[in-house]
């Protein structure tokens, strides 16, 4: 047994030694994978608590210290500095781009943001008010029927076609999505804008007469995407993984990833925040939605308050809270009562003991909704857009777990509670 093994006796006095790895930084890491062929045990973590699905290079959180890093950058410094297609290359490739590769990157995006004339027939064919997030995981999913022939995974050429794709169709898919539920025509890319102001215009101009992009918009944009390009194994990324470990189509596998985040519990919390802020509707009332919130036999919860990694605070939250009061102030609406309860609703919580016991601070949904409505995007469309910073970790873990040599198809095991083994009872019997 080697020193540095985790040592696990079992009740018959057996010991077993769990070889410990240790990550660049962060806690170590048990390794269980031999155990049940060891010992004939398994592992139980409903939600994954103490539990690591895979190695990974590309994002690393201190819950504790409420840090994020992207390859290493920490995200206050790719928010101040970067912009949403650099942060994109950097999670792709593990490398800030020199300005040569950054220039051909923004290119090959701009020029893969038209869908197949085809795939608008999709639109035509859900009814005018489904939900964007619906349009979305549907659309991305037929995108494997477009491309399934050229979607060789172990092509590193269609890897990066694949990344392309994505990155560059999932704004046009989204804009159109939006477009039906306001009875617009669909508004084609323009390629001769960036990232995000392609992605405004879709949204917001009509053939009928010039749109002009606000400035203040396309940071604020810029800035949500860039913190929200990825998280490591969150849900929605651990479903793309699974998904993907099986050796399914990746566009079905992204596709995945979208009804995943769609959840109130994950990427659906921003559009929940909003809903529970107009619900409460005055800072007189927020004492009795905190009640609400304590209370272990309501099933109500603070919406974009907690998370499961961060205990402390998010640091996503401090930089959007702060960009928060930049847009509403630029855009003349630093009296916005939404924000102003959200203020306040964040104080009380923060004093409540209960929200101090068990870590709860404001996450990366509490304050985004409301710049995304300062900024004219409605409710339905605030997880749409959490989905399009998301869509390059997405495709960045997809690409590193298809390049792993030690991958296997994800298949959890489970403590078996239901009957023991018994006899079929013909029906006149039972
Ligand atoms: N309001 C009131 N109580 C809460 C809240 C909340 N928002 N969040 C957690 N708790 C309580 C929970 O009742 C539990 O209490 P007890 O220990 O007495 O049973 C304790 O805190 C731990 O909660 P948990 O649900 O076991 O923690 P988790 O790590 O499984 O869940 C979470 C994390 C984010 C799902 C949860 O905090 C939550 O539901 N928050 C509200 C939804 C939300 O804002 N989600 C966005 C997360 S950040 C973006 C993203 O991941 O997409």
């Amino acid at each position: 047994m080697t020193k540095d093994a985790f040592r696990l006796i079992s009740p018959d006095g057996t010991e077993t030694a769990l070889p410990i790895r240790e990550g660049t930084v962060g806690p170590s890491v048990i390794d269980v994978g031999k155990l049940y062929k060891e010992q004939g045990v398994f592992t139980y973590d409903p939600g994954f608590v103490s539990t690591g699905s895979c190695e990974s290079d590309i994002t690393y959180i201190d819950g504790e210290d409420g840090v994020l890093m992207y390859r290493g950058y920490p995200v206050e410094q790719l928010a101040k500095h970067s912009t949403f297609i650099e942060v994109a290359y950097l999670l792709l490739h593990g490398a800030l781009p020199t300005a040569a590769e950054l220039e051909e990157f923004d290119n090959t995006i701009r020029v893969h943001t038209m869908l197949n004339e085809g795939m608008l027939n999709f639109f035509k064919g859900f009814r005018y008010d489904a939900h964007p997030m619906a349009q979305l995981s549907a659309v991305v999913g037929s995108m494997s029927a477009y491309y399934h022939d050229e979607m060789d995974a172990s092509n590193p050429k269609h890897r990066d076609i694949f990344a392309h794709r994505i990155l560059a169709k999932l704004p046009t898919i989204a804009a159109a999505a939006y477009k039906l539920n306001i009875g617009q025509p669909f508004m084609y890319p323009r390629n001769d804008l960036d990232y995000c102001e392609n992605f405004l215009q879709m949204m917001f101009a009509v053939p009928a007469e010039p749109y002009e992009i606000d400035p203040v918009a396309v940071e604020a944009i810029d800035l949500l995407f860039i913190l929200h390009a990825d998280h490591e194994q969150n849900c929605s990324t651990s479903t793309v993984r699974m998904a993907a470990s099986s050796g399914a189509n990746p566009y079905t596998s992204i596709a995945a990833g979208i009804t995943a985040l769609w959840g109130p519990a994950h990427g659906g919390a921003n559009e929940a925040v909003l809903d529970m802020l107009q619900e409460i509707g005055t800072v007189k009332n927020i004492k009795k939605y905190v009640d609400k919130a304590k209370d272990k036999n309501d099933p109500f919860r603070l919406m974009g308050f907690g998370h499961r990694v961060y205990k402390n605070f998010d640091p996503r939250a401090t930089i959007i809270r702060e960009m928060c009061h930049k847009v509403l102030k630029q855009l003349g609406r630093d009296d916005s009562p939404l924000f102003e309860l959200a203020l306040e609703l964040e104080q009380i919580a923060l004093k409540d003991d209960y929200f101090i016991e068990k870590k709860l601070y404001p996450n990366v949904d509490f304050y985004s909704g409301i710049i995304y409505r300062a900024l004219g995007i409605p409710t339905s469309m605030f997880t749409v857009m959490f989905a399009l910073g998301r869509s390059v970790g997405w495709t960045a873990h997809w690409r590193e777990m298809i390049s792993d040599p030690h991958v296997r198809i994800a298949r959890p095991r489970q403590l078996y509670v239901g009957p023991a083994q018994r006899d079929y009872v013909a029906i006149d019997k039972r």
